[in-house]
């Protein structure tokens, strides 16, 4: 059945939370605490399509305890961000990129595709009725769209009724040191996906799966986990949340391949397309945990680093497993790890010219 046109209607907000509530809210900083006022939806049935697009108050959902998704995990999300301007410009960093990742993502979990013009118009729609949320400063209005089975069925099969949604937080920092160069943790128990598997979709299930091995990380006082891989459990894939890039003494920038078991991550694509630009010479190859730390001991790794919506660009210092750690150069924030980090937020936050068109104006 053709999809018809949405119509989104606003259901207007009766106690939108008060000016200096809000704003202790935002200089509260961190992440993920805080929530907006409003949040959009849209459902989707068997026979219907995508229905119901309404721009309403946030709330908790009222779900049937049958509902497929508490019980198979079919769910996936996106994370993005608005950002404020210097001039007030609210804007976007590559959405249409979460748009075409999200329906990636729903093609794998045997869920309806959303249009890209409706996944645009739904965070744009939230944005502007939120806009007040956004922070100024190094702040921004981290966006979370997300879809989930809400059919009440407990037949394993793809749902005949999904929920989209987008909420939005507003954000500082990720990691609680703030920019300073993070510990991170190679778990050689636990790995995150295999192939075939559901590593490249950005769904829920992935993340569940992680906690255990992120646990241990904290555990170890460090930040992040990374994954290697599952088969040989040598190959560094990627971190809980974050992809990862290696920099050699000659200048090369070394990142995992998009094997079909990482996330593709949009930080990375846009960072690889920086670099490429500078003429540093680019290895999208698997680099070994072995490789990893032999490259650290001859002082061949410059600097590591990890990057993501949600934590930008993040220095790595230091490296923690089962049998020891060692530094990264002298465990500070190397310079092209601060160049990109600059470049890539001076773009997002309009202090830089965009010529590649990635910046959308809300
Ligand atoms: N890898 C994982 C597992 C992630 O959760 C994320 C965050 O979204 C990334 C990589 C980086 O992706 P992006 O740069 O699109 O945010
Ligand atoms: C993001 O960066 O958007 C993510 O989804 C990662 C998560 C750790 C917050």
């Amino acid at each position: 059945m053709p999809q018809q046109p949405l119509q989104f209607t606003h259901i207007p907000h009766p106690t939108p939370t008060p000016a200096a509530e809000r704003q202790a809210l935002l200089d509260r900083g961190g992440f993920g605490t805080a929530f907006t006022d409003h949040m959009v939806t849209i459902e989707w049935s068997e026979g219907q399509g995508w229905h119901k697009a309404e721009l309403r108050k946030r709330e908790p959902f009222l779900l049937d305890p049958a509902a497929a998704v508490l019980h198979y995990a079919q769910e996936i999300f996106e994370g993005l961000k608005a950002y404020r301007g210097a001039d007030d410009a609210i804007t976007l960093f590559r959405p249409d990129q979460n748009a075409q990742r999200f329906n990636e993502s729903a093609v794998r979990m045997a869920m309806p595709t959303l249009p890209e013009a409706v996944f645009l118009e739904a965070v744009e729609a939230l944005v502007k009725a939120d806009k007040d949320w956004i922070p100024a400063g190094n702040g921004s209005l981290y966006l979370r769209p997300f879809m989930f089975a809400s059919e009440a069925f407990l037949g394993v099969r793809p749902s005949h009724h999904y929920t989209f949604c987008v909420i939005a937080s507003p954000v500082g920092d990720y990691f609680k040191g703030g920019a300073k160069p993070v510990t991170v943790w190679v778990s050689q128990e636990y790995s995150r996906a295999a192939k075939g598997g559901t590593g490249a979709a950005k769904c829920g299930g992935n993340y569940a799966a992680s906690l255990v091995a992120q646990a241990q990380a904290y555990e170890q006082g460090c930040d992040q986990v990374v994954f290697l891989d599952c088969a040989e459990h040598q190959w560094v894939e990627e971190l809980g949340g974050m992809n990862i890039f290696f920099v050699m003494d000659d200048g090369r920038l070394v990142t995992t391949p998009l094997s079909g078991t990482i996330l593709p991550g949009i930080t990375r694509k846009s960072l690889l397309a920086l670099a490429e630009e500078k003429g540093i010479v680019i290895e999208e190859r698997p680099y070994s945990f072995a490789e990893w730390q032999a490259d650290a001991q001859s002082g061949k790794l410059k600097e590591v680093f990890a990057c993501g919506t949600a934590a930008v660009v993040a220095a790595v210092g230091r490296v923690k497993f089962a049998d020891g750690e060692f530094q990264i150069a002298d465990g500070e924030t190397g310079p092209l790890t601060l160049r990109l980090r600059e470049e890539l937020t001076g773009l997002q936050r309009g202090k830089q010219a965009d010529t590649r068109g990635w910046v959308r104006r809300v």
